[in-house]
């Protein structure tokens, strides 16, 4: 079981396993507000056979939050193991795999002022323990012979080959930085940078912005289209003014057809961003609608 508002990276690997296992996928619809339908979510686990819920704690599109720590518990009722896509919540929000009690939990280092290629994978112990190794090489096995072999104890049966050290050593010390600053002072920093974002954009004719509208429960992106703009007619323009947004459809094809667009225009926010920037933001917006005649 997914949901309608997945990136592509959550979405394509099920349909392979689902392809190779003759498994089928189930899906979560959203609210024209953003949200997760929670009556499809139950329907789904009454109905039976899920074994596997994946779902994103924050989109990457519409910045909602998801109730992650509610729905496991739901999930675990009907045996339901759940997957968790971390890789928008985890850099900008406190994040505590035992509270939210996942079975697994995904990240990625490059999201986090961390370097590319190198990512975390979280699960259970006894679900390790469980799992076979997916990949084989050096560095995983405890003794190999000619027609056998015997693995190391979980994490490290799952790392085959040389690990990516430069990647860990980088990526340990984006979680020091982060940690140091304090992900509840990054969280309340770009609530707040989006509460305001959100009553600038909203004034602007023309606006349409996606997501729920209130930015407690809301991630720091906002994706929004100004009329009949083109998202990457919006990117060039801003980027004239020195803005950088992010264009097209955000690796989520799926909710870009659920929301009946092709595309959108994101800002997003981090620890480094300021509400000066977001001025300077609805300032161009007001340029490109000027030049766009709206
Ligand atoms: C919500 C979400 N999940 C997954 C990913 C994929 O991460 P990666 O690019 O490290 O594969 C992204 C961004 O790319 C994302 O925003």
């Amino acid at each position: 079981m997914l949901t309608e508002m997945e990136h592509h990276s959550n979405i394509v690997p099920w349909q392979l396993l689902a392809r190779d296992k003759g498994a089928q996928l189930k899906y979560v619809g959203i609210s024209d507000d953003g949200r997760l339908v929670g009556d499809d979510f139950r329907q789904h686990l009454e109905n039976g056979g899920i074994k596997l819920f994946a779902v994103t704690q924050a989109s990457n599109v519409l910045g909602t939050i998801n109730p992650v720590r509610e729905m496991v518990r739901e999930a675990h009722r009907y045996n339901c193991r759940v997957l968790v896509d971390a890789a928008q919540s985890v850099p900008h929000m406190p994040v505590d795999v035992q509270d939210l009690d996942c079975d697994f939990l995904a990240f990625s280092g490059h999201k986090m002022c961390g370097p590319t290629g190198i990512g975390v994978l979280y699960a259970k112990r006894d679900l390790l323990e469980k799992m076979e190794p997916y990949q084989g090489g050096g560095e995983m096995i405890r003794e190999v012979h000619l027609y056998e072999a015997s693995f190391k104890d979980p994490p490290f049966k799952f790392e085959a080959g040389t690990t990516d050290i430069s990647g860990a050593i980088g990526l340990g010390a984006a979680v020091e930085y982060l940690s140091h600053i304090g992900l509840r002072n990054i969280r309340n920093h770009e609530r707040d940078l989006t509460a305001y974002a959100l009553d600038a954009l909203r004034k602007l004719k023309g606006m349409r912005i996606y997501g729920p509208a209130d930015s407690d429960t809301r991630g720091g992106v906002i994706s929004f289209n100004l009329a009949d703009i083109h998202a990457h007619d919006m990117a060039s323009l801003l980027d004239e003014d020195g803005i950088a947004v992010r264009s097209g459809h955000h690796c989520a094809q799926p909710l870009m057809e659920r929301l009946g667009v092709a595309a959108t225009t994101r800002a997003s926010f981090y620890l480094y961003n300021t509400e000066g920037e977001i001025d300077r933001l609805v300032e161009s917006l007001g340029r490109a609608g000027r030049v766009f005649k709206i």
